[in-house]
């Protein structure tokens, strides 16, 4: 296929990309790219190159899939070098996306021009690089250096309104390729183009004390991530080396970060979020079904939430309670989310507004009525949530989706209470849930494939990381949670105290430790879904017997003096712990950091093999994405199933045989699927081809 067309207009040829999905910099298209410099540099009858592209995106960037693989040439530095040494001017014409690449592409024209909707960013930074093809050395030229390094350090597009105010683009609101054909023109007419390589009035001393000041800042604030101090280093030789040292500089630094094993876990993410969109057993045909209205039943926390999701996404929401005092409580409470967010500056209040338009509060069922979908958010409670669905039954439209947002109940047990459990769906948002990204579609086996796809679909237009999984209690990210959980408590009882459990939780990169965790979100909640299944844990289970809930009874496993969000150690619960220990008869002894984070993560991995071979996931890359979205496990080490991968299935073998041995709990020997993948000396990334 060829990956460039060429066509003309008078003098102008326009060079037009068109590499699908996304246009990213695959061998192929670098070797077109330099083919078609060369050729207009050698036409006597081309004046000037237009470089447009077709398409969503304009490039999305180098193709992330031949990274770690044996580098083929030409390599991106020397396309663009071509490029921006071309005798005719190259002008580039940004429809869509311009990222990473992408945007280096657009660097070494010689005039970029942007349609209203293209985004600009060098989003190298989530990928734990840093741009490899000139951006760190031509961006600080362009716009100067205290203006692109936060671009850079963010990774975050800019819009281009945006990158016009920075003068980074040239906005154009009427035809793109027009304009950049006359702007072509307009430089051949001028003689010699302008090259950014060459520019060096932006690196001014000024520049460069500011781009200090935000160096160091972002020094104390991610001293840890090699990708952040090899940007400051790379950004800083733009004005320290000339310009070909500074880009030879540069790709020294990106190619080390390349093989950085952070780097390859955040890239593995970044592929098993879009193949988590790719269902098995779905096909990319199937039609999703038109959603133009919502209702979310339940108003509390987390129906108010779901209920901001649809209107952030301009999908008109109902959102019911059961009485009229519940409902206004419901809805003043989103009308305070938004406000926090007005407050904060990052929403105005006519967007507010807007949004809350969209919202419109009811009592009663009967009011979800006319709504495609419906997402019920009610008390976590089977009777309470069958009746409801019984009641939707009736009032609902043929064809409307009915989604439950239960965390932890049979999705099908929930269905039969209607005589359509083909259109019944689990929606698992996790909360905050108009902040937190996954979303988990649970898929009972009588869910109509089309209603999956529209899950899928609203998923993503809801701007959600949407992950499909099967039926089963606590469904992927709960189900594993509860091992850690389990971990935990067995910790404290075998030695550990919870300080030393949080410390190295967070020492292994999660914001906060389960100890932490469980006091912010009230101990309460675990307590009564064990006294539900009939199980024990003799240390929660005290805590919450005197009434220490956590955070919002001042006290839990730690101490919170009027009302501090940080807790302290409290003597109280250590002589407790040390107390049941002594009961169970167990001599307590001392962890190290990474023995308590292996206590706590082969559990996890191990319910993950489980849940693998049960096929409630379809790919261990679904399990990571649900534990990266929703559960903040630290990006950089890819998930729990990658993690494992790195430390060695045969290791974390041993170790679970060791932990069951001792603790007599034969629920932590290891799966049959991770026995046998061990023994064949297989990570579970070998999985991924047979699944997928
Ligand atoms: N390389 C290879 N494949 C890519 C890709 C890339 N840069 N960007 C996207 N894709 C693929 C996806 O894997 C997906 O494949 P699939 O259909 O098989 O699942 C397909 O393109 C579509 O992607 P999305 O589902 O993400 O499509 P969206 O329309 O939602 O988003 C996008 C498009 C905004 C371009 C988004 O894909 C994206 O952010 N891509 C990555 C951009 C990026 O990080 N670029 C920098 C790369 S590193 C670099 O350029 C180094 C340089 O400095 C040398």
């Amino acid at each position: 296929m060829e990956t460039v067309r060429l066509s003309q207009r008078g003098a102008v040829a326009i060079a037009t990309i068109d590499n699908p999905p996304v246009n990213a910099l695959s061998a192929a298209l670098r070797a077109a790219l330099v083919e078609t410099v060369q050729a207009i540099a050698a036409d006597p009858k081309v004046e000037a190159l237009v470089i447009a592209a077709a398409g969503r995106a304009f490039i999305a960037g180098a193709d992330i899939s031949e990274f770690g693989k044996p580098p083929v040439e030409p390599l991106l530095p020397e396309v663009l070098n071509l490029i921006e040494a071309c005798p005719k001017p190259v002008v580039a014409a940004i429809q869509g996306v311009a990222l990473g690449g992408g945007l280096e592409v657009a660097l070494a024209c010689h005039a970029r021009l942007a349609a209203p909707a293209a985004k600009l960013g060098l989003p190298e930074i989530k990928l734990g690089i840093i741009p490899g093809a000139g951006g760190t050395q031509r961006l600080p030229r362009l716009i100067g250096a205290a203006k692109a390094f936060p671009m850079m350090l963010t990774g975050e597009p800019i819009s281009a309104e945006k990158g016009a105010a920075l003068g980074l683009v040239e906005l154009v609101s009427g035809d793109l390729i027009e304009a950049a054909v006359a702007k072509a023109q307009e430089l051949a007419a001028q003689g010699v183009p302008a090259r950014t390589s060459e520019w060096t009035d932006k690196l001014t001393d000024a520049d460069r004390e500011a781009f200090e000041a935000l160096a160091k800042d972002a020094t104390a604030k991610s001293g840890d991530m090699p990708n952040a101090m090899a940007l400051i280093e790379a950004v800083r030789g733009a004005f320290t080396l000339p310009f070909p040292e500074g880009l030879a500089a540069e790709r020294a630094l990106f190619v080390r970060l390349l093989a950085d094993e952070r780097s390859k876990a955040l890239r593995y993410a970044f592929f098993a979020e879009r193949e988590a969109t790719h269902v098995p057993g779905i096909d990319a045909g199937v039609k999703p079904r038109p959603l133009a209205q919502a209702a979310v039943i339940g108003a509390g926390t987390m129906g108010g939430g779901i209920a901001m999701c649809f209107a952030n996404a301009g999908i008109p929401v109902t959102l019911i309670e059961t009485t009229q005092e519940l409902i206004d409580k419901g809805h003043a409470r989103v009308r305070d989310t938004y406000g926090f967010s007005v407050k904060r500056g990052s929403m105005s209040e006519a967007a507010r507004d807007e949004r809350m338009a969209l919202i419109t509060p009811a009592v009663g069922l009967a009011a979800a009525g006319n709504a495609d979908i419906v997402v019920e958010a009610a008390f976590e409670e089977m009777g309470v949530k069958r009746q409801i669905f019984g009641e939707l039954d009736k009032v609902m439209k043929p064809g409307a989706i009915l989604a439950t947002n239960t965390s932890y109940l049979d999705v099908a047990t929930i269905a039969a209470a209607t005589a359509r459990p083909q259109d019944v769906v689990g929606l698992h948002f996790f909360s905050p849930a108009n902040v937190m990204k996954l979303l988990e579609i649970v898929r009972p086996t009588g869910t109509a494939g089309d209603v999956v796809a529209t899950a899928l679909a609203l998923g993503r237009k809801l701007g959600k990381v949407p992950v499909v999984v099967g039926n089963c209690f606590g469904f992927v990210g709960n189900r594993m949670l509860a091992q850690r959980t389990r971990a935990a408590e067995r910790l404290l009882i075998a030695g550990a105290l919870p300080h030393e459990v949080d410390a190295a939780v967070t020492g292994f990169g999660f914001k906060m430790g389960p100890f932490a965790m469980s006091d912010l979100a009230g101990g309460d909640i675990g307590w009564r879904t064990r006294k539900s299944l009939g199980t024990k844990a003799a240390v929660a289970d005290a805590l919450c017997e005197a009434g220490r809930f956590g955070q919002k009874t001042g006290k839990g496993y730690y101490l919170y003096p009027e009302g501090a969000r940080t807790g302290q150690r409290d003597p109280e619960v250590e002589a407790l712990i040390e107390r049941i220990s002594a009961e169970k008869g167990v001599t307590r002894r001392s962890f190290t950091s990474d023995e308590i984070v292996a206590r706590l993560m082969d559990p996890m991995v191990n319910e993950g093999a489980g849940i693998l071979e049960e096929g409630i996931a379809a790919r261990p890359g679904d399990i990571d994405t649900v534990w990266l979205n929703g559960y903040n496990w630290p990006a950089w080490r890819g998930g729990p199933m990658h993690w494992a991968d790195t430390v060695g299935l045969d290791v974390i073998v041993k170790r679970l045989e060791a932990q069951a041995a001792e603790s007599g709990d034969a629920t932590l020997q290891p799966a049959p699927l991770l026995r046998r993948l061990a023994a064949e000396g297989k990570g579970f990334a070998d999985l991924k081809a047979r699944a997928a």
